[in-house]
């Protein structure tokens, strides 16, 4: 079959960006503080990073690897370099992974439209008591026309950026919205050290209390790993397919990272100087920057204000992370099955919003509905992030270091990168042997371990 031209990013910046804009989002300011507060703070997160760091980072640059090297969506691309229905399928399963992690992604993203909506409207001046943002927050999700009505807002903005492709939609955005969210980050980083009770928050980030660990809390840090990187899926792979031979593959890894685990720490701190010094609970589950932000923002001089730049910036960052989950499934039914990107956008569009009804329900008429003691958006989640992802990523490690063969993915991964190998070979020699044996033996293990089988 003749392939057609594709797009590619419009400069070596443009990759970063986009994939830091997938990387960062949701993941690193809602999930990452919640999930840290409930898995007992400083140990989780000492885990996360370890896990970051010998586990995420070498298969990061493996997973850009094999797109950039195939220039395909995740099934094209191992259908290019292996040919096995067993290595499509795992193509496969990261599609399958994107839709579902969508279907919940898009939901919470419509909270944060929804807040913006309750941040102009002055909502946030009654939060002086302990508990009323909480309870607020509660009622807002009780409604199934809010909930339901934010969330098919969100995917209808999500499909209109992805229709309009590559570098006119998902480049563009980008390039403005993630430097302004960092800064106003910082912001609000600097008011929440400065609220009184400050320093319990930063001890509870900060002081491990090895006790509170379990097998199930490795398996949480390192699915965090994978879904706060947009790792185990093909969500990187694909973007790495729009990517130019002359590119940096390792180094443009490191910057991803840097940026990526950079927010989530920010975000830690900011949530949880404020989860001290207001006496709200850590362990309150999704909804926690829900409760606990608004409550910041009326401590704050020009309170309202913040609010709504702070909630448009963060429905901006779901929106780079969500179009590029809707983008892997796009790419795949346009490579592949020659749809055109409109109604590939379209059809999967719709079914994404079929398939998170029911997480929208999940905190109302369905919140009694549970699956191994799980709602339906907590099964979504906890089966995407913590087994598809990791598992995802289990397999891109043994592909790349055992069956694809160094021979053939060394030059490749040295295209764009021949000084920084020359000058530093251990760099290759380190990440051989981490794809090799440290990544699918780690993931292994922490997979056995959380289904109790070690
Ligand atoms: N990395 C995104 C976040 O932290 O919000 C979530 C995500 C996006 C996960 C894309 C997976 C993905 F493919």
């Amino acid at each position: 079959m003749a392939k057609v031209a594709r797009e590619q990013w419009s400069s070596k910046l443009g990759f970063i960006l986009a994939a830091a804009g997938s990387a960062v989002g949701l993941g690193n300011i809602w999930k990452f503080p919640y999930v840290a507060g409930e898995n007992g703070g400083a140990a989780f997160i000492l885990l996360y990073l370890l896990c970051i760091a010998i586990i995420a980072m070498p298969v990061l640059v493996a997973e850009i690897l094999i797109g950039r090297t195939t220039q395909r969506n995740p099934v094209g691309a191992f259908k290019q370099l292996s040919g096995k229905p067993f290595w499509v399928a795992v193509g496969g399963m990261g599609i399958l992974a994107g839709f579902m992690i969508l279907s919940f992604y898009a939901v919470v993203s419509g909270w944060s439209l929804g807040y913006i909506v309750e941040a102009i409207a002055g909502k946030f001046y009654d939060f002086n008591e302990i508990g009323s943002s909480g309870a607020h927050f509660t009622n807002l999700t009780q409604s199934v026309v809010w909930n339901v009505g934010y969330f098919a807002a969100f995917m209808a903005l999500t499909m209109l950026i992805v229709y309009y492709g590559v570098q006119n939609g998902i480049e563009r955005g980008s390039k403005i919205m993630m430097p302004l969210l960092f800064i106003l980050l910082i912001i609000l980083m600097i008011r929440g050290l400065t609220l009184d009770g400050a320093e319990r928050g930063i001890d509870f980030l900060f002081n491990p209390d090895w006790s509170v660990i379990t097998g199930k809390t490795v398996l949480v840090a390192l699915g965090q790993a994978f879904f706060t990187l947009s790792l185990g899926m093909g969500a990187m792979l694909t973007y790495g397919s729009y990517m130019s031979k002359k590119d940096n593959i390792p180094i443009s890894a490191l910057d991803i990272i840097i940026l990526d685990t950079l927010v989530a720490l920010i975000s830690g701190v900011v949530i949880f100087t404020a989860v001290f010094a207001t006496g709200e609970n850590p362990n309150v589950g999704p909804g926690l920057i829900f409760h606990t932000l608004p409550i910041v923002f009326t401590k704050m001089p020009g309170g309202i204000f913040f609010a709504v730049l702070f909630f448009i910036l963060l429905s901006i960052a779901a929106l780079t992370s969500a179009i590029s989950l809707l983008e892997v499934v796009v790419a795949y039914f346009v490579d592949d099955k020659n749809w055109s990107r409109h109604k590939a956008v379209i059809v999967f569009g719709f079914f994404t919003f079929l398939l998170g009804i029911p997480s929208a329900l999940s905190f109302n008429v369905l919140a009694d509905f549970k699956i191994f003691g799980l709602t339906f958006f907590g099964l979504m989640d906890y089966i995407s992030s913590n087994i598809l992802l990791p598992l995802g990523g289990l397999f891109i490690s043994i592909f790349v270091g055992w069956v694809w063969g160094f021979n053939k993915a060394v030059p490749n991964l040295k295209q764009g990168a021949e000084k920084l190998f020359d000058n530093y070979p251990w760099m290759l020699t380190l990440w051989k042997i981490f794809i090799r044996y440290f990544a699918p033996v780690l993931i292994f293990l922490v997979l056995l371990n959380a289904l109790g089988l070690i």
